[in-house]
């Protein structure tokens, strides 16, 4: 936590729609001491930048270069003082230097109840497609510490839904949705409050 102000500072790391981060960025739009300061993609063309710009959330655009084998743009996290990143869809893995500079202040948030379906590999539709064809009765989200390796650090949180035999890969995706805008934005607030 930077200690020359109260507010905590956010960063949204996403490189797809990010409806999640559209959600995160709207719970704390009138919160006394956290906001989002920085959204963070790997993407140029991310939908979630258009969010972030029509909330006036300044952006960060991640290079691979800098990313992996620079300085992980620490420096510019410095910069924001920023003190959580959320990774919310966020497909590159966390360098270990943001791991070190950031220890247990990066969440991420999976589309599956952990430790099944998660892993290199196993992100999007590729997750909810192993869901549906293992014939699981319930599927769910989890949220996560993040540490050297994928969808592997401690769990804050997991909520389920039930499958039924007539849910697609897509339908449970929207159910998946539904249960991450729920729950994200509150278990970040409760995390950094230190409540869970
Ligand atoms: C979410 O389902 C999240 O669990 C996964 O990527 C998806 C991002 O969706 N890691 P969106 O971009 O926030 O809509």
């Amino acid at each position: 936590m930077n200690s020359s102000s109260p507010i905590i500072n956010i960063a949204v790391f996403a490189s797809g729609t990010g409806s999640n981060a559209q959600k995160i960025i709207e719970h704390f739009q009138k919160h006394p001491s956290i906001r989002v300061a920085l959204v963070a993609s790997n993407k140029k063309d991310a939908g979630v930048l258009t969010i972030a710009a029509h909330h006036d959330v300044p952006v960060l655009i991640l290079e691979k270069e800098p990313f992996f084998k620079g300085d992980a743009y620490l420096p510019v996290l410095r910069q924001y003082a920023i003190d959580f990143i959320i990774l919310a869809g966020f497909l590159w893995k966390i360098p270990v230097p943001l791991i070190t500079a950031y220890p247990s202040k990066i969440l991420n948030i999976h589309p599956a109840l952990l430790p099944k379906y998660g892993g290199k590999g196993m992100y999007g539709h590729f997750v909810h497609e192993a869901v549906i064809a293992a014939k699981e009765p319930e599927s769910g989200i989890t949220i996560h510490f993040v540490d050297e390796q994928y969808d592997h650090g401690n769990t804050i949180f997991q909520a389920k839904c039930p499958i039924t035999e007539t849910d697609t890969p897509d339908s449970l995706a929207q159910k998946i949705h539904l249960l991450e805008h729920a729950h994200f934005p509150a278990v970040i607030e409760n995390t950094i409050n230190g409540l869970l």
